[in-house]
């Protein structure tokens, strides 16, 4: 609900009141965001007070910038701490000063950017006191999330230095951040760390939203446990380079703010024209970091990933990568295919290498059409032989590269992003996406292959980052436009592959989960977690991701072993298990399996389709904690806690091993459940405040319990 009374706005959520208000002198500050409050006049939380070296704008008293709760920060004008949007006028002013200028009910959405689906919006106006320049700050409140984006109109000519989607000014408190940081095969680990004075401040500069650091940052008063205490979750709907900032005032307060990075970034504006901001999700909680990531899954699935996939069954496919990497010809694939069919895996999907002359990561990118040398007859028997089993075929596209040994870079060499001699990261280019007709380019070859076969699944790879920031078809002022143009560009493409192609199924990927954002799951509806499979090393991976993302948008295979990433050894079972907690498949030669092993693939599958709606809809409970203790336990619980599915692992077996207990979470303590493994029935209550006993395993070995309320 949205009210406004009293110069005062009240955005109130399910479980969140956010409220702001026009003070004495025309400024927009920020009241409240936290637990549900009521319609009060809170004007008493922003009094005015005198400091020093905090200056007061021309039209105020005693009021300083410096000192008040912001909704979005000017600059030069006072405020010294992180600016929200910086630009240059024509005789190079910078100085910038936003006083409110009324609101309305409703909204836009952010042109050609990923965008939530409804909420109840309001936008609110601010001008700029030194420029010509209007904001349009926006806002969609949604039951346990608040979605907020901004509008820059210039009414004269600007040059944008920053944008950032959002800024709020949080009461003084003694925080801490958490954030999900990584690198290739080893994505989103959890880091958390007590919020110091000064800015901490996180982000990429790599053109992509990367494994290194998710666009995501936590803040929690101190204290916060996983099911209990304060925490707010800060999540960019945008894939490209970002910064989220965090800072600890001298007067304590904390103020979050973050879109865009700006380390490389300018935006020319003429008179009329406009820049959006992407979307940020904002979310406050009571209930701990559990809370927060149950509040912003809920609202991934529900507002962000396409409606049609919240309870569509998940393809559970045979991905060829780790069993052949690129050496492979028809022979193969189809013993590949008539060795999954039996299994129950109803999608095969033919990962990199089939097209251009594409025999290894040196060649090929960007000629999107059969390799007829390596696979005889194209790609028509494969299909034809998967529709014979009863199965659907996908596919691999790395749509926004290029070889330089490809057919397209001999006849576009300036649809490379940089001038030659320029980096190659995997041997390949970046085509430069801020083109118009590279983006048409790419559409027209994937498009035909789309067309010309029954497909039914993509999987979008993205292996390389971006260096040089070149772009042969900008003038040289707009140079600094060309990494958001450049996203702008893969989100048209996608947008527009998905909308022509509304029967495929697109999964996202950037060498494993290097681009694992909300702005790729608003066209693809799961993403790669990770390269590494390796049962241990993506438990950790997995939980790191679940703090803000559902299961549910993780793809998860079982892989051969020993493991290709990590050379280790786990145990069959503890693969499946642990690739059970998200969309799951297998990557790995399935032909090569024993007899035992094949019948186990049945059993995980068969297990697994039993499980899956719990994966899609379910409320995700993080248990165990594999970074600081020997074991792992995510637990899945039904929305209406008539189901519910324990997965636990023991890191490294212990040696003279005392009894253990683990306590569940998210039942309903009224409800009696029969936990089947252990044929045992007990109420909700027990098994979470007294527990279960711990199973005590060998290295890397795990544990599924299947809990069914009594009726
Ligand atoms: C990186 C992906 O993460 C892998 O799964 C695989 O598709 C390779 N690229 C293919 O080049």
């Amino acid at each position: 609900m949205i009210l406004h009374k009293n110069n005062t706005f009240y955005l109130q959520g399910k479980t969140y009141s956010y409220v702001m208000r026009v003070n004495e002198w025309g400024y927009l500050e920020h009241l409240h965001f936290g637990a549900p409050v009521g319609e009060d006049d809170l004007g008493y939380l922003a009094a005015a007070r005198e400091l020093s070296f905090a200056p007061v704008p021309p039209d105020a008293k005693i009021f300083s910038l410096d000192t008040s709760p912001q909704e979005y920060a000017g600059y030069g004008q006072g405020d010294f701490r992180t600016p929200s949007a910086m630009y240059t006028r024509s005789d190079g002013g910078i100085a910038s000063r936003f006083r409110y200028a009324g609101y309305a009910l409703g909204g836009e959405l952010p042109q050609g950017l990923p965008a939530a689906r409804g909420g109840e919006l309001l936008t609110i106006y601010l001008e700029d006191a030194c420029a010509k320049v209007r904001i349009a700050l926006f806002y969609a409140v949604f039951d346990a999330v608040l979605v907020r984006w901004a509008k820059i109109e210039a009414g004269e000519r600007i040059s944008i230095k920053r944008a950032y989607s959002f800024s709020v000014d949080l009461p003084a408190g003694d925080y801490g951040t958490l954030v999900l940081h990584g690198r290739h095969a080893a994505e989103r680990t959890p880091e958390k760390r007590p919020l110091g004075h000064g800015a901490l401040s996180v982000g990429s500069r790599r053109g992509a939203s990367s494994h290194q650091m998710n666009p995501f940052l936590a803040l929690y008063a101190q204290g916060a446990g996983e099911e209990t205490g304060e925490v707010y979750g800060f999540e960019l709907l945008y894939s490209g380079s970002f910064t989220l900032v965090a800072e600890r005032s001298q007067t304590e307060t904390v103020r979050i703010a973050g879109g865009v990075d700006d380390t490389n970034f300018s935006w020319q504006l003429g008179v009329g024209e406009a820049f959006y901001t992407p979307q940020v999700a904002l979310c406050y909680t009571n209930s701990g970091f559990g809370g927060m990531s149950r509040a912003l899954a809920d609202f991934l699935r529900s507002s962000v990933i396409a409606e049609k996939y919240l309870h569509m069954p998940r393809p559970i496919v045979a991905n060829n990568w780790e069993a052949t990497y690129f050496d492979f010809d028809r022979g193969k694939l189809l013993a590949l295919i008539d060795a999954a069919a039996p299994l129950g895996v109803d999608t095969f999907v033919l990962d990199d290498g089939w097209f251009g002359k594409r025999d290894s990561d040196t060649t090929g990118l960007g000629d999107w059409y059969v390799n007829l040398k390596k696979l005889e007859g194209g790609l028509a028997p494969l299909v034809a032989r998967c529709k014979a089993h009863g199965m659907r075929f996908g596919i691999w596209f790395e749509p926004e590269m290029v070889s330089e040994d490809s057919d397209l870079y001999r006849a576009h060499p300036d649809y490379a992003i940089g001038r030659a001699p320029r980096c190659t990261g995997r041997n390949q280019y970046i085509l430069d996406f801020s083109r118009p007709e590279v983006v048409e380019c790419v559409y027209a070859q994937v498009a035909a292959i789309l067309r010309a076969h029954e497909i039914s699944y993509v999987k979008w790879d993205m292996n390389r980052h971006m260096t040089e920031f070149f772009s042969e078809g900008l003038p040289a002022a707009r140079q600094g436009e060309l990494q958001h143009r450049y996203m702008l560009g893969v989100y048209a493409l996608a947008r527009r592959l998905t909308e022509d192609f509304p029967e495929v199924f697109f999964e996202g990927c950037s060498g494993g989960g290097g681009r694992f954002d909300a702005g790729m799951l608003a066209y693809f509806p799961q993403i790669w977690t990770s390269d590494n499979t390796d049962s241990l090393s993506r438990a950790g991976i997995q939980w790191g991701t679940s703090y803000a993302y559902p299961v549910s948008a993780m793809s998860c295979h079982v892989s051969a072993c020993p493991n290709h990433q990590t050379g280790r050894v786990t145990p069959f079972s503890s693969r499946g298990h642990i690739a059970s907690l998200g969309a799951t498949g297998y990557e790995l030669d399935l032909g090569k399996l024993t007899e035992k092993e094949r019948e186990a693939v049945r059993a995980q599958i068969a297990a697994y389709r039993r499980v899956a709606a719990l994966v899609q809809t379910g409320d995700l409970y993080r248990l165990l904690d594999p970074f600081t203790g020997n074991y792992f336990a995510e637990m899945l619980v039904a929305k209406d806690k008539k189901t519910a599915y324990v997965v636990g692992m023991t890191v490294h077996a212990v040696p003279a091993d005392f009894p253990r207990r683990i306590r569940l979470a998210g039942l309903d303590g009224a409800k009696k459940y029969r936990v089947e493994e252990l044929g045992l029935t007990c109420g909700g209550g027990t098994l979470m405040h007294a527990g279960l006993p711990l199973p005590s395993l060998g290295d890397c070995a795990t544990w599924a319990w299947h809990l069914v309320a009594e009726a």
